[in-house]
């Protein structure tokens, strides 16, 4: 079977001396036999490279049983998580979601809303105000169980969840994820008897999409589950393989060959509204696994066409020190064609009989040539659709491109002493002693 994930480098190629990408590629395998075997650094955090395999039919059941006690006459479901508790989640169900679910009528399934990302007093009291009239029910996501900002909004949201219902029916409507044995979050759920979920040992945080940090609030969105699991479980074939064909170690290697011919930064960029938390994800996934040691690709974002009216003119003709790695979905899930109009007021009955998406599609390859010819080299990912399948693989294969990418550049992908910095301040101005 073919792989669904194709990655094109042809718009990179001319950026790189012939013996520069030989060389990239050469390293990159090495680098994928140091995360397969285990030799590199972080090597106790590789339990993610197996999880599609090892997750089993019953951890996928009970996850589901516990979305739907969550979800049971519940309007509004509050994930709290920061980081990787939060990103995978959010970016599969804004990716498999309508656009405007939020103001459907109708719904299936409740709604999720998250919490805990940010420390916004506005936020966390205008989401408290619309909690008022729904009924609602609560995940609360970390792995650390310190974290401050779902720790605050945990704090707010059990209190919230506890008058509302009641001590006991407050149970019931509480989920929650974190370490198997350590943490606050974990003696407090003891404490409550709250229904928990395990995340593993050697999986860390922006690696644990799917496990039920990403799995559970998932599931409560209605995601097909399974599907994206085994979506996943089909790359472990494509994405470990020792070979130049591997989608992963073609990316990995790219993306390190156009780095050291000076392209600092590379831009994720999408042409679907509804990927946009996709970009935030992988932004997590690479920035907090290669940001090291004076090191790394600073990963960003743009949302085409959308962002060609604000960055484009930058991209186009700024400095020369960006690449950019393009998501194209080949087949959109809707169908709308443009009708001719009698009087084409607006002169654009040209395009009367084609479809939106084939606009778009045009929007991307002209933006890749013009982009290219300005000095912006291109690498195209492709998938067939926006499902929960291809989502899956999606996700594994960047995680294991990640994995590569950062022993390419010599750092542990799987560490983040960095992110200490700024909690440590903030704790010491706040007065904890
Ligand atoms: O990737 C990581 O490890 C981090 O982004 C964490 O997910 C994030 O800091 C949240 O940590 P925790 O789940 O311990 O609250």
């Amino acid at each position: 079977m073919m792989n669904p994930i194709k990655v094109d480098v042809q718009a990179a190629e001319s950026f790189v001396p012939p013996s520069a990408w030989k060389e990239a590629h050469t390293q990159a395998l090495e680098a994928l036999y140091t995360l397969k075997e285990g030799r590199g650094a972080g090597n106790d955090f590789l339990g993610w490279l197996s999880l599609p395999k090892t997750i089993t039919k019953l951890e996928i059941t009970q996850i589901k049983e516990a979305a739907d006690d969550l979800s049971r006459a519940v309007d509004v479901v509050v994930v709290i998580g920061i980081g990787g508790s939060y990103l995978g989640a959010k970016a599969v169900i804004e990716a498999l979601s309508h656009s405007f679910q939020a103001l459907l009528p109708q719904r299936e399934r409740p709604l999720v809303l998250f919490a805990g990302q940010n420390l916004s007093e506005d936020y966390v009291s205008e989401l408290l105000e619309l909690m008022q009239g729904r009924s609602c029910s609560c995940v609360v996501i970390s792995k650390s169980g310190t974290t401050m900002e779902p720790a605050l909004a945990f704090r707010v949201i059990k209190k919230h969840i506890e008058e509302k219902y009641g001590k006991t029916e407050a149970v019931r409507r509480i989920a929650v994820v974190t370490d198997a044995s350590q943490g606050i979050l974990k003696r407090l759920s003891d404490g409550e008897g709250y229904r928990s979920f395990v995340i593993p040992n050697d999986v860390g945080g922006r690696f644990s999409v799917l496990t039920p940090v990403g799995l559970l609030p998932m599931a409560v969105a209605g995601v097909d589950i399974e599907a994206l699991v085994a979506g996943a479980c089909a790359q472990m074939t494509y994405c470990l393989e020792a070979c130049l064909d591997n989608p992963a170690l073609r990316y990995a290697a790219a993306r390190n060959a156009l780095h050291r011919q000076g392209k600092l930064v590379e831009l994720l960029a999408n042409y679907h509204p509804k990927l946009h938390y996709l970009t935030e994800w992988w932004k997590q996934l690479f920035g907090e696994s290669e940001g090291k040691e004076g090191r790394g690709i600073f990963p960003a974002g743009v949302d085409f066409t959308t962002d060609l009216h604000s960055l484009g003119q930058y991209i186009q003709q700024g400095p020369r020190f960006l690449m950019e790695t393009l998501i194209s979905i080949a087949q959109a899930e809707r169908n709308l064609h443009i009708e001719a109009d009698t009087l084409d007021l607006d002169g654009l009955n040209y395009l009367s009989g084609k479809r939106i998406d084939e606009c778009n599609k045009m929007a991307e390859l002209g933006t890749l040539m013009a982009h290219v010819a300005g000095g912006v080299p291109n690498i195209r990912i492709e998938i067939p659709k926006l499902d929960a399948y291809h989502l899956g693989a999606l996700l594994y294969f960047f995680e294991v491109a990640c994995g590569i990418s950062a022993y390419m550049l010599g750092v542990n992908p799987f560490d983040q002493a960095g992110v200490e910095a700024y909690k440590k301040n903030m704790l010491n101005l706040l007065g904890k002693c």
